[in-house]
């Protein structure tokens, strides 16, 4: 397994694990989504749709924005969470696909997939299945998936052309893609694209508008749009270099250059 990968998933263990021991959340991709500010205000959840789920899956939302929110989901369908994490991705959409309808999540980290079941197990859903394994070899069949839905994942995947290619693969003809991840509106110094720690934070793996198009297109998806949503501003970067103690890895110019140079976006695309 690629380096950065072996990093990520430990990293992700570790976030399941705490969250498990009831230490504080996780903190995923470093947008005011993941900490300290709760989802429900700050990405894009609404308090009402949060209010029956369990904490826990609450509490592991790692995401930049509410995917769910973009997908349409409707009764019947068949909707997969690509980096499904502690499942709250997965559990919205559930419910919004009801029993006759089905929801994967795809995760690679053992530690995520075990607090995504107690999850599912406490929500009492049962149109609902976690898969173990990568996003750039989907454990499913060609052509049956209505929506492929992702939060602040394809941005951690090395190769992102072979994860949306598997995406493209297992949708059915005429289905759609909705997703949350973060992007980047302007160049950033190197030094800080190659900080592996930055990378696990969701912002050195970034794609720029044009690269994340180009890739979608190259996949095969045609009616794409991507909308930023959230720029991280200069403090907003430094509150995560902060919780990250990443302070030392970067300079108050460096900081200048990162101003603006990211943000959560939404996207999405037809097959
Ligand atoms: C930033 S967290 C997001 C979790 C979830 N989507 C959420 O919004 O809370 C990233 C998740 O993606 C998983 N992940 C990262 N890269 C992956 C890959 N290549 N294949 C499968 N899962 C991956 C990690 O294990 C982790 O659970």
């Amino acid at each position: 397994m690629a380096r950065i990968q072996e990093e990520i998933k430990k990293r992700y263990g570790r976030i399941a694990r705490r969250v498990s021991g009831k230490r504080s959340g996780g903190c995923g991709c470093g947008a005011g989504g993941c900490c300290p500010t709760p989802p429900a205000e700050a990405n894009g959840y609404r308090a009402s749709e949060l209010a029956d789920l369990p904490e826990d899956a609450i509490r592991a939302s790692l995401g930049c924005s509410n995917p769910v929110a973009l997908a349409n989901l409707q009764p019947g369908e068949t909707v997969l969470d690509l980096g499904s994490g502690g499942g709250i991705d997965v559990l919205l959409s559930a419910r919004l696909v009801g029993e006759t309808g089905r929801a994967y999540g795809l995760d690679m980290t053992d530690d995520m997939l075990r607090l995504a079941n107690r999850n599912l197990k406490k929500s009492g859903l049962t149109n609902v299945t976690f898969l173990k394994g990568y996003i750039e070899s989907i454990p499913l069949e060609n052509e049956t998936v209505d929506v492929v839905t992702s939060n602040c994942v394809i941005n951690l995947t090395e190769d992102k052309f072979v994860a949306l290619s598997e995406t493209y693969r297992v949708l059915k003809k005429g289905g759609r893609l909705a997703i949350a991840d973060i992007v980047q509106l302007k160049p950033v110094p190197d030094s800080v694209k190659k900080s592996i720690e930055l990378w696990v934070g969701c912002v050195s793996g970034a794609l720029t508008l044009e690269a994340y198009e180009d890739t979608l297109r190259r996949a095969g998806f045609t009616q794409i749009e991507i909308q930023p949503v959230g720029v991280y501003e200069k403090s907003l970067i430094e509150e995560i270099a902060h919780d990250k103690k990443l302070q030392g890895l970067y300079s108050e110019q460096d900081a200048d250059l990162l101003d603006g140079a990211f943000a959560s976006a939404h996207v999405k695309a037809k097959k």
